[in-house]
């Protein structure tokens, strides 16, 4: 479609998602960029757990009864000229493959950390596959307002663990009860906690990294050691670098308290400067096109069914990849070459699942969906024909055993689990000499809305029995010598037939490779 403001809507999207481990206020922060963004007028409607005030992502039941969002939505809204869009990803430690693929469709990545507990487990492992895609990750360091560790300590181990370079953008000037506020180095100014104590300004500007005049702050000895920490920094630390940044080489770390809404505007303001606009995405021939390409094209990277259990409806998430969306347009499903119509679309504010008219390169809409699209397909507009790259596969972590439970519904029991598989909502794998399913997933939930999704869609009661975690490797089919297996690492194959082992824990697959030192384990993503 012709747009002649194509360029210029393009490079104000800032598409992200918020990455973190539970509890550490990704919710909080969320809401608190949507206030800002005018999407919501009051917090707690994201997350209403104490009010009953249900998030409007929370969509399915399942969701409901455990009070927590298993699925990644989409908010939408303006800010300082750019148009935001944050892709939700679950806060439960229960996450899914869905949450791994909605990092496929961002731009960039926000990560909060509990400054009383550093990087968790979680952080790190999105933070990975953040990473493994080179876009730029911004660090938010949450809940300054509680005593937490040293600034120099969390930036050391986030260097360490999650090897990348760190850039502070504030260092805060005291915590907990103690908290005076944040040393804006980027902009060169302090932003106080409570302004009231300091003449009432929330900001005030510093020559050559020093408040001019008279200041209350100038009497306080903890305003010393900021400057003592930051000078270290300065010159210790890593110089800001924005190619680096680029790359997700280098994380600018912004310190805040997203409770009480401190360094949070701060950080929005310098996120939405910094972050990238939206990138071109590579095809399967490994051209990549432009999001400025004038024809429309984008990939399905969630699925999401059941929305609303009156209508059974499913809605595909797509990525634009290029051009312009239009309301009523026709496209092509790459995969099986058929004629679509968007008309049915949707995006996603926060207090409304509302009708799309028109979206860019960078939007994310929801189109409705018949049964039509899988993940990973890729729909475009008239001459553009192109395939995007596949989604990449998440080695599944967790595993069981799966039967129909009444054996006359066999047939309702397969057809579900070949469409859930072939949806992505789980991985299917089978014993094999046996031919035993086996399902497989990264997070505990997936079996439960696959569980929920069997009978609820398929009418299929199905048995499970859990076989804990295992670490999942494929080797070579020239090499596979079924005396290989055991109890302790069970052969099994996945649904294009390709053998792999299902090893108990580490010390079974160290043990297996100093048996069979010739034989590769290969893990997907
Ligand atoms: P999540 O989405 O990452 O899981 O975290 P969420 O925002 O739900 O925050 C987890 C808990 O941490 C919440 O408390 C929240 O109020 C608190 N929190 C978030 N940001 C800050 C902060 O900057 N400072 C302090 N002190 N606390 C913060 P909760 O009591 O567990 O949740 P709720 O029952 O109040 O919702």
């Amino acid at each position: 479609m012709n747009n002649p403001n194509l360029k210029q809507q393009v490079d104000s999207r800032r598409t992200f998602a918020i990455i973190s481990h539970p509890d550490a206020g990704k919710t909080t922060i969320t809401e608190q960029l949507l206030l800002f963004g005018g999407a919501i007028r009051q917090a707690g409607t994201v997350k209403g757990k104490k009010t009953g005030n249900f998030a409007k992502s929370d969509w399915m039941d399942i969701e409901k009864q455990r009070g927590i969002s298993v699925t990644s939505s989409v908010m939408q809204f303006d800010f300082d000229g750019k148009r935001v869009n944050i892709l939700d990803t679950p806060g439960h430690e229960d996450f899914s493959e869905d949450t791994y693929r909605t990092l496929m469709a961002v731009d960039s990545a926000v990560m909060v950390i509990d400054s009383a507990k550093g990087i968790e487990a979680q952080t790190k492992k999105l933070f990975q596959v953040v990473k493994r895609r080179g876009i730029p990750i911004f660090t938010f360091i949450n809940k300054l307002d509680r005593d937490g560790r040293e600034p120099l300590e969390l930036l050391e181990e986030l260097e360490e663990l999650l090897d990348i370079e760190s850039y502070p953008m504030n260092w805060p000037i005291g915590m907990g009860k103690g908290l005076e506020g944040l040393y804006d180095i980027y902009n060169e100014r302090i932003e106080f906690y409570r302004p009231e104590q300091y003449e009432g300004e929330r900001f005030v500007k510093l020559t050559d990294g020093k408040i001019a005049g008279a200041h209350p702050l100038k009497e306080k000895s903890i305003y010393e050691d900021v400057l003592g920490e930051v000078e270290l920094v300065r010159e210790a630390g890593d110089q800001f670098d924005l190619e680096k940044i680029g790359r997700g080489d280098q994380t600018p770390v912004f310190f805040g308290s997203a409770l009480t809404n401190f360094g949070v505007e701060t950080f929005l303001e310098s996120f939405v400067d910094l972050a990238p606009k939206p990138h071109a995405h590579k095809t399967e021939e490994g051209e990549a096109v432009s999001p400025y390409e004038e024809e429309f094209s984008g990939f399905v990277f969630k699925i999401q069914a059941n929305m609303n259990p009156n209508h059974r409806d499913r809605i595909a998430f797509v990525r634009v990849c290029s051009g312009t969306f239009e309301r009523g347009m026709d496209v092509f499903l790459g995969r099986t070459a058929k004629k679509m119509k968007l008309s049915n679309v949707t995006q996603f504010m926060a207090d409304a699942r509302e009708n799309v008219e028109e979206a860019v390169a960078g939007d994310i809409i929801g189109v409705y969906d018949t049964g039509n699209y899988q993940i990973g397909d890729t729909i475009y507009e008239g001459k553009l024909k192109v395939a995007y790259e596949e989604l990449p596969s998440f080695t599944p972590e967790l595993f069981m055993k799966v039967t129909a439970k009444n054996v006359m519904k066999q047939k309702s029991f397969h057809k579900g689990i070949y469409q859930l598989v072939q949806e992505g909502a789980i991985q299917l794998y089978k014993t094999y000499l046996t031919d035993e399913y086996i399902i497989g997933a990264v997070g505990q939930l997936q079996f439960e809305v696959f569980q929920y999704r069997m009978l609820n869609e398929y009418n299929a009661e199905v048995v499970m029995t859990p076989m804990g975690n295992k670490i999942a490797r494929w080797i070579d089919p020239e090499q596979l010598d079924e005396r290989m297996s055991s109890s302790r690492n069970i052969l099994a194959k996945d649904r294009f037939d390709q053998p792999l082992f299902l090893f108990e824990n580490q010390f079974a697959m160290r043990w297996f490779a100093d048996k069979y030192p010739d034989v590769e384990l290969k893990s997907l993503m």
